[in-house]
């Protein structure tokens, strides 16, 4: 799979960002080891803490349709309204890392951070969540 569809699939994700309260849009795009990809966006709510990331969003949808063999993610993020050719890399939050530590192997599984579809670097999950806690550590 060209990475640069996964971050066009990534930035039509940010177009469903719903945002009102940090104003930031994210967009993500979960590639699975058969070649499907699940879109996710960013889901804010009045009460803040229910909010979801875009990241999660499309974990929680893979795995709730079934899908648990992943390859990499897409992930695209900024301020609304930020024009192309203006976006900075967005890493994934903590508790996102550790989402795809419960379901993606650390040195295999690629995260793509990308500005546009030509500006993007790729990293394991190895390199963004050293000494993760994963389902290994409850064997
Ligand atoms: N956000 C994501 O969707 N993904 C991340 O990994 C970082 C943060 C969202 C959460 C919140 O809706 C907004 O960005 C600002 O934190």
């Amino acid at each position: 799979m060209d990475y640069k569809e996964l971050i066009r699939e990534a930035f039509k994700a940010r177009e469903s960002s719903y945002a009102p309260y940090s104003h930031y849009n994210v967009g993500a795009a979960l590639l699975t080891k058969d070649g499907k990809i699940y879109r996710g966006c960013n889901i804010e709510n009045a009460g803040y803490t229910p909010s979801n990331c875009a990241e999660r969003t499309a974990f929680f949808k893979a795995v709730s349709e079934g899908d648990m063999e992943f390859e990499a993610i897409a992930v695209v993020g900024g301020p609304a309204g930020t024009p192309e050719g203006e976006f900075e890399y967005a890493a994934p939050c903590g508790v996102c890392r550790q989402v795809m530590a419960e379901f993606c192997d650390l040195e295999d599984f690629k995260i793509i951070l990308a500005k546009s579809e030509d500006e993007y670097k790729v990293l394991s999950l190895n390199e963004i969540l050293p000494l993760a806690f994963t389902p290994k550590d409850l064997e």
